[in-house]
């Protein structure tokens, strides 16, 4: 089937990706013409582990191309998946100014029967706003013609996306009613459904909830540790070891148990937040979530002020990890962001190392940030050392060799990944995160 993706961020791109990979014919489309020109060359926009041989593989059997322009690709399409970002306004309501510029070129452009897919997370009732815009559009051109619009959610994770479109837990398809794009969603994902992995249809409305449901549990699983966390330093409990015993029950698993400096990235900020907004809007408060937020909020600090604590004017700190979580380049409400600008604001001298993401970081970050070659050079002559993101290489350097590198001696492990006990015996002050840490 000829599918047209558009835009090719984080989502859009894997799933143009994917889409070809399962033998669609994909347009990618895209308004940012750099990014479009690196894709046309086979050459990946953003990391990810498996998308360069994929992105390769498909552009070269000629199933997947990319385009700024989609009236090249809309004649030949009888799917469009709308995959733009929705990032979060100041009032926490999501911004849909893309989706519904998506949805209104392709009313105004449509020359025959399609359907237009809201792959990116959009608040309940979106799908229903795009539908009377498009029928607005259509009306006024006096085109005749069926554009019914289905929620599919993406429940791709950054760092594991290509495995993740390939072997989802789901594929939710919400549709209001129509047998046509009903058959067309099955027929894209009949790949996939043939080797087991479940097609759930419902409402269209179900469909756009699923997701921040979704997401939100799992914010509240980490915000609920992190709570814990904050009693088990007051209280001598360590928090591994109650998450430990929690997660072997069955009922509760030991996923996203983890206590840390609470969630960041582009997904479960942005979709805690659109919740809290769509509480407001329906006038139906949702408690669980409002605290889910606060306590991540305030988790972020709770940690970075013990740093800031210990830190004599003109401190040097090390900071190891800029992204959100590791395996992904993304930088989007990374905790690394709001910590070194309090860094330098308090006068501190801040060098970084992160293994994927200090090109992007280097777009972003002030100046007088020092980009170190490796791990143990952001390390060296820092009074403070913290662990930002939990990134395998950082898990392997020994306490010895951090000791060697530093000038003082605190260790700020932001994510619980090392040993206490080890840092001590190598001469360092560990500060964990619910785990016996000093106030
Ligand atoms: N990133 C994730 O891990 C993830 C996972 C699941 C769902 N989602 C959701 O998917 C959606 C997309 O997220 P993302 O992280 O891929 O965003 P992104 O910012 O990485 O990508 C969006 C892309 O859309 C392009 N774009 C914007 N307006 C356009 C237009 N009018 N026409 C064509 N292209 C346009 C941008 O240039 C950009 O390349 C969001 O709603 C997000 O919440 C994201």
């Amino acid at each position: 089937m000829h599918l047209t993706v558009v835009g090719t961020g984080y989502v859009g791109l894997v799933s143009a990706v994917c889409f070809a990979e399962l033998g669609h014919t994909v347009a990618g489309v895209d308004i940012d013409e750099r990014k479009v020109r690196t894709l046309q060359s086979g050459t990946p926009t953003i990391y990810e582990p498996g998308l360069e041989e994929v992105l390769r593989r498909t552009i070269a059997s000629g199933l997947l191309s990319f385009t700024t322009d989609i009236t090249e690709v809309l004649p030949k399409t009888s799917v469009v998946f709308s995959a733009v970002a929705t990032p979060p306004n100041e009032d926490y309501t999501a911004d849909l100014r893309a989706v519904f510029t998506v949805a209104e070129t392709v009313a105004r452009h449509a020359d025959h029967d399609l359907v237009f897919v809201n792959k990116s997370t959009v608040p309940v009732g979106t799908g229903q706003d795009c539908e009377q815009r498009i029928a607005a559009i259509l009306a006024e051109r006096g085109a005749q013609l069926r554009v019914p619009v289905v929620s599919n959610p993406e429940f791709l994770r950054e760092g594991s996306a290509i495995k993740d479109t390939m072997n989802p837990d789901r594929i939710i398809v919400g549709i209001n009613g129509d047998d046509w794009a009903t058959e067309l969603m099955d027929d894209i994902y009949q790949p996939l459904v043939r080797t087991g992995k479940p097609l759930v249809h419902m409402s269209r409305e179900s469909a756009e909830l699923v997701k921040y449901a979704s997401n939100a549990f799992l914010a509240n699983k980490i915000s609920f540790v992190n709570m814990l966390a904050r009693f088990c330093d007051v209280t001598g409990a360590n928090i591994r070891d109650v998450a430990h015993g929690m997660g072997l029950d069955g009922r509760i698993g030991s996923r996203f148990l983890h206590a840390g400096i609470g969630y960041g990235g582009s997904c479960f900020p942005k979709d805690v937040k659109a919740l809290i907004a769509m509480s407001r809007h329906f006038n139906v408060p949702l408690p669980l979530v409002d605290a889910t937020h606060d306590i991540n909020q305030s988790q972020r600090m709770y940690f970075f002020q013990k740093l800031l604590n210990a830190l004599p004017e003109g401190s040097t700190v090390g900071v190891w990890g800029l992204t959100f979580k590791p395996k992904t380049d993304d930088m989007r409400e990374a905790p690394s962001l709001d910590l070194i600008h309090m860094l330098l604001k308090g006068n501190h001298k801040v060098q970084v190392y992160d293994p994927i993401a200090m090109d992007n970081a280097r777009e972003i970050l002030p100046q007088e940030v020092m980009f170190a070659s490796s791990p143990l050079e952001a390390a060296r002559g820092a009074d403070a050392l913290i662990l930002l993101t939990e990134w395998d290489v950082f898990r392997g350097i020994g306490m010895q060799d951090i000791k060697a590198a530093m000038r003082g001696t605190a260790l700020f492990d932001g994510r619980n990944v090392y040993d206490p006990d080890e840092a001590k015996k190598a001469g360092l002050e560990y500060y964990g995160v619910g785990i016996g840490s000093r106030d």
